[in-house]
Order: structure tokens, then sequence, then C-alpha cells
């Protein structure tokens, strides 16, 4: 038979207490597991000890120290605290997500099902002493909100307990309008639904059927919001064109203007009092082509070239009649009374009135600008005094004080010397009061550069950039060219009377030539023989000749220097993008200049235009007058 421990240490214990009085007992000596340490290093003789369990474990210990050994009284070993089974929740699951079994501090976390929420705050347990702490979650399902739609929207489902999964289709109750939106949404897990709900608003709808419409833009849609602009391209070169720029969806779920494409209009235009070839109009009428034109007679041209576009022919109209308004003759009466207004070619007689001058009818024309021709001023045998500006009267006959009657001269001077003269120095008052020339003009400069030509074969005898009027130059010519000593020059109203006339007994100087230099090529002393010649930059030589000789005294006919083109914004008038920093173009070269952008050459459909340069003038051949596709 077993006896147990706590019998033996009885007994041992009694010993002790016999055989070993009033010894202390240790602390440390108390060694049982899972023990909280007890308060005090040692224990006297008969003191009786509690010892409790470590946090997390349930037991209890009694002892009592007697000659100095532990003597155990009452004795429930410390073991680790048992919570049980957490519990399961409906629609969901836990796992541990601390410890191994669910003993003092496990947790265990919960999760719900897809489509089922939790409603507790809280989603663990953890195993305490006193069992697990909270309550088991529940979960519910997921219900998204309850659907509101607008009255012209039918909502098909469970719009109000709309659960995980559950789907809603949208219809309009109208057919004249659409949804804006999609028209299935579904309750998703998170408790929204998948998307808005829809409205159903007014909508233009607009497919390619017509077969001249190629594209729409935006490209690929065909249902338009109210507000929203759309964009057609018409097929066939420009021959059919979009009666707008843009058309726009209106509040009533039509175009403003129906997106069609509409023939262009421009056909020989009859009956305009308008001359074009008739040729001309056969083949395309693009919008855009030009056509030369003229008028008729009494009609006004109204631009150099008919242009077609969506409204027909512009101008418009292409030629306008020739009209005069009444002419205005102070002292005069016209024949027959006066009309509003007068056709071209009209004519029509005045009189002066009594005492007024001419006596005779005159006779006035509507011309081909609108203005009368032939009017001649009614008066009273006075010539009119005119305004003087940069001029003075010099002299009269036989005064120069006004009235001027007839017979009346006057004289004229510029009030500075250095303006140039204008008209007749005289004029006369005739018998009818009309002056036989107009008032003469004076203005500008008559000053004379220093001349350039040959300059360096001379010596001047007063050298400065401006001479005035009536100044004489004397030059001197220089070794070998001064066969003749020199000359006079004289400015004679801004211009020199000659150039410097000097050459030698062998040669004249080489010819000068213009925007270019000559290199010598030989030399019979100083004198100069043979040359050849070069161009300034850009200017093009017209003889590639390598030698010009001067033969028995005479020199051969030099080349010219041909001047280059500069491409300016003359060229935005064909339609053409000027460059962007300055382009010369030389003599008989070309360039390529591209059209404005949207813009070709019509039957050739190219982007741009070559030009070419003669002398200085810019050749261009084409203009880019066809809008693209
Ligand atoms: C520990 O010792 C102190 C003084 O030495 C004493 O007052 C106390 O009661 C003792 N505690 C226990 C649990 O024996
Ligand atoms: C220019 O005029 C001056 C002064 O009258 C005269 O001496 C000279 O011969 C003239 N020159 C020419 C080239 O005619
Ligand atoms: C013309 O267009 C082409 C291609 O777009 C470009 O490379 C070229 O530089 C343009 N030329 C001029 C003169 O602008």
């Amino acid at each position: 038979m077993r006896v147990p421990v706590e019998i033996i240490s009885f007994f041992c214990f009694l010993f002790s207490v016999t055989f070993v009085q009033g010894q202390e007992c240790l602390g440390e000596d108390i060694s049982y597991e899972n023990i909280e340490p007890v308060a005090n290093v040692s224990y006297t003789d008969g003191e009786m000890v509690n010892v409790k369990c470590m946090t997390g474990y349930i037991g209890s210990y009694k002892l009592k120290c007697k000659n100095g050994q532990w003597l155990t009284f009452f004795a429930q070993r410390c073991l680790k605290k048992k919570c049980g089974h957490p519990g399961e929740t409906l629609n969901g699951d836990f796992k541990l997500i601390e410890g191994r079994d669910f003993t003092y501090g496990a947790t265990v976390e919960y999760t719900c099902k897809t489509g089922y929420e939790m409603t507790s705050r809280i989603n663990r347990r953890q195993c305490r002493i006193k069992g697990w702490d909270n309550s088991v979650p529940v979960c519910e399902e997921v219900r998204c909100p309850v659907i509101h739609t607008d009255e012209d929207v039918t909502a098909s489902g469970n719009t109000k307990e709309g659960t995980y999964g559950e789907v809603i289709h949208f219809e309009c109750v109208s057919s004249d309008k659409k949804l804006d939106g999609s028209s299935v949404i579904h309750c998703t897990e998170n408790g929204v639904w998948s998307g808005p709900v829809p409205q159903c608003i007014v909508t233009c709808q607009l497919e390619i059927t017509e077969p001249k419409v190629i594209r729409i833009i935006p490209w690929g849609k065909t249902t338009f919001k109210a507000g929203e602009v759309v964009k057609i391209i018409c097929s066939g070169k420009n021959q059919f064109f979009q009666k707008q720029e843009t058309f726009t969806c209106t509040n009533n779920g039509k175009w403003d203007y129906k997106p069609t494409c509409e023939e262009s209009r421009c056909e020989a235009p009859l009956n305009q009092h308008v001359y074009i070839p008739t040729f001309y109009f056969k083949g395309d009428l693009n919008m855009g082509a030009k056509r030369s034109y003229s008028c008729e007679s009494g009609y006004n041209q109204r631009a150099e070239q008919a242009t077609c576009t969506r409204d027909g022919w512009t101008p418009k109209p292409l030629c306008a009649e020739i009209k005069c308004d009444p002419p205005r003759i102070p002292d005069a009466q016209i024949v027959g009374g006066q009309k509003q207004e007068y056709k071209f070619s009209s004519r029509i007689e005045y009189k002066c009135r009594p005492g007024f001058k001419p006596e005779q009818l005159v006779q006035i024309t509507c011309d081909s600008h609108g203005q009368w021709t032939g009017i001649q001023k009614c008066t009273d045998g006075t010539c009119e005094e005119q305004e003087l500006k940069n001029i003075k009267i010099l002299c009269g006959h036989p005064s120069i004080a006004s009235p001027y009657k007839p017979g009346h001269i006057l004289v004229f001077q510029c009030t500075d010397g250095n303006m140039r003269f204008y008209g007749q120095r005289a004029i006369e008052c005739l018998p009818d009061g009309r002056w036989n020339y107009p008032y003469p003009q004076c203005g500008g400069t008559i000053q004379c550069p220093k001349p350039t030509k040959h300059f360096q074969l001379v010596k001047l005898s007063d050298e400065k950039a401006l001479y005035s009027n009536s100044e004489i130059l004397t030059y001197t010519c220089k070794e070998p060219y001064n066969k003749i000593p020199g000359g006079d020059l004289m400015c004679q109203n801004g211009k020199w009377n000659g150039t410097f006339d000097c050459t030698s007994e062998i040669c004249p100087p080489p010819p000068y030539l213009e925007n270019g230099d000559f290199g010598i090529i030989s030399k019979n002393g100083d004198v100069i023989t043979a040359v050849s010649y070069t161009c300034q930059p850009y200017f093009v030589l017209t003889k590639q000749q390598d030698q010009y000789n001067c033969v028995d005294g005479k020199w051969e006919a030099p080349p010219k220097c041909l001047k280059p083109c500069e491409v300016d914004d003359i060229v935005e008038k064909y339609n053409l993008q000027p460059p962007t920093g300055k382009v010369f173009i030389r003599h008989a070269d070309k360039f390529r200049l591209n059209c404005t952008d949207g813009w070709n050459t019509g039957s050739e459909m190219k982007a741009y235009v070559d030009v070419s340069c003669s002398n200085g003038n810019l050749q261009i051949g084409k203009s880019c007058d066809t809008q693209n596709q």
C-alpha cells in the first residue's frame, strides 16, 4: 500500500519539530510549479503561509514552517485555466489567433461569410480567468440601401430589402428618354449597390445612315445628351458640306439643326451680269474653289475671284450695278429734275444759274466708278483760291491778292529751296473761272547723294553725304584713267547730270556691275584689260563666262546680277504658310511652301506649293484653295 506524500511529510514535520526546534524556513524553498513567489524571504518557526497560483492557473497551497522545514497542510496543484469552446456564430466562422487551445490567454477571431456583416462591435474573444470575454459576435445578412428613383424611371427587383447579390433592372417610362447610366445594378458584398441609380434623360440620337456623312465626331458615339455637340465630316472632297460647323443636342431631344451633308450650291451664276467661261463650271465645284470672272458693262466686279462657299458664290452679288448718286453742283439746276440715283453711263444736263458761267448746258456722265465726269463748276467768273502748303506765290499779275478774275496769273515757288517742285510754275485764271493748271505743290527733298558709281576712280573737290540742289561737284580722274583730267557734275532736282567720265588711253574702267563686283584677270600697265564678274550672295549671274575682255578700247557686254526673291507675307494671300524666318530664293530656284493647315491644292490634293523666283519676282502658280476632308 502506498503512503501519500502528505502523510510522510507530516510525520517528517513532527519529527523535525521534535528534533530540530526553533529553526527558520526560507521562502525560496517552496518549489511547487506555477506558483507565485511568497512575499517574505524567510518565515519563523510555526508560521503559516498561503501560496497562490500564477495568473491563469487555478489551485493553492497552505504550508507551515516547522523546525526549518516546510510542512504542507493543504495542496491543490496549479493547473492552467480552461475556457472550453468559444461558441459558433451563424453565417460566420472563427479561428485561433493566439494560443494553441482554448486555455488561458487564447484569443479567437470571428469573421462573417460573404454577404453577411458583423453587427457586434468586437470580433474577438479571449480566454480569461473567468472564461471567455465578450459575447459571440453576430453575422447578419448584408442589406443595400433602399433604392429611390425618379418618377420617369421604373426599377424591377427588391428595391427595399436588397441583399447581397440582388439585381435591379431599370427602364425609362417614356420611350423619348434614355437611361443615363447602367440599366442593371447589383447589391455588392459590402452593402453598396454596384452603380448609381440612373436617371432618364433627354437624348439625341445620331447614326451614320446618310451615305454622304462619313464620320461623326466624337467617333463611335450615337447617343448625345442635351447640350452635347457633334461634328460631322462629309464625303466627296467638299462637294458636300455640313450646314453648320457643329450641331448641338437640344433639351427636347432634337438637334438644333439636322446633321446632314448638303451639296455645294455653286452653279454657274446665271442672270447675275457675270461673265465666267462656262467650262469653268464643269467638274468639281468644291467649297473654297475660286474662279476668275468678269462683269457685264455697267456692273462692278466686287472681287478678283469668285469663291464657292456653303452659301454659294461670294462676294454677293459678284457684280454690283454701278450707280451714281445725284450730282451736287452748287449754283446749278439739273435739266428735267433730279432722280434718286442714276445708272452707269446715264447722261444728264445741267445749267448754271443766271450770272454764273458756263452759260451753256453742261452734259455729265455717270462713269464706271460711280462718279460723274464732265462736271464744270458754276462760277461767277472768279477762280478759286486754294490753301498754300510748303509753297508761296512769288508774284502775280495784276497782283497776288484774290479775288482772281479771268486773266489773272500767279507764279509759285517752294518755301524751302531744297524741296522738289511739282506742277506748273505759273497758272492762269480762265474765262470760265477755272485755273488752266491745278495749283503746284512742293515736297520731299532735292538733295543729291554722293555718287557711288566708279567712285574709286576719282578725287572729289568736296566729299560729303548729301549735296544741295544746283551744287557743283568737281572731280579729278585718278591714274591711269586720267586721259581726261576731270570734270564737273551738277545736282539737278535730286539727280546728278552725269557720271564720272574717266578713261585711259587703252581702256575705260571695267563696266560697273550692280549688286556684283569684278576681279582683275589681266592688266596693261595699271590699266585693267580683262576681268571676271561675281554677284553678291543670293544674286545670280546671267552669263556663265569666265572672262570679259577689253578689245580695241571697248569692254565686252558685262553680265547682270539677277535679284533673289524674299518669301514674305504675300504668300498668305495664296493660303500658304509663310516660313518662320526670312527666306531668300535665288533666281530660277524653287522653294516649297506648305498650305495653311487643313487646305490643299485641289485637283492634285497636295499640301504644298512649289514657288519659284524670277529676278526678284516670286512666282506662285497655285493656291491652296481646297479644304481637306
Ligand atoms: C513577513 O515579515 C513581516 C515582518 O518581518 C511580517 O510582519 C509579516 O507578517 C510576514 N508576512 C508573512 C506573510 O508571514
Ligand atoms: C553738268 O552740269 C555742269 C554745270 O552746268 C556742266 O559743267 C557739266 O558739263 C554737266 N555734265 C554733264 C555730264 O552734262
Ligand atoms: C512643311 O511640312 C513638313 C511636314 O509637315 C515639314 O517637315 C516642313 O518643315 C514644312 N515646311 C515649312 C517650310 O514649313
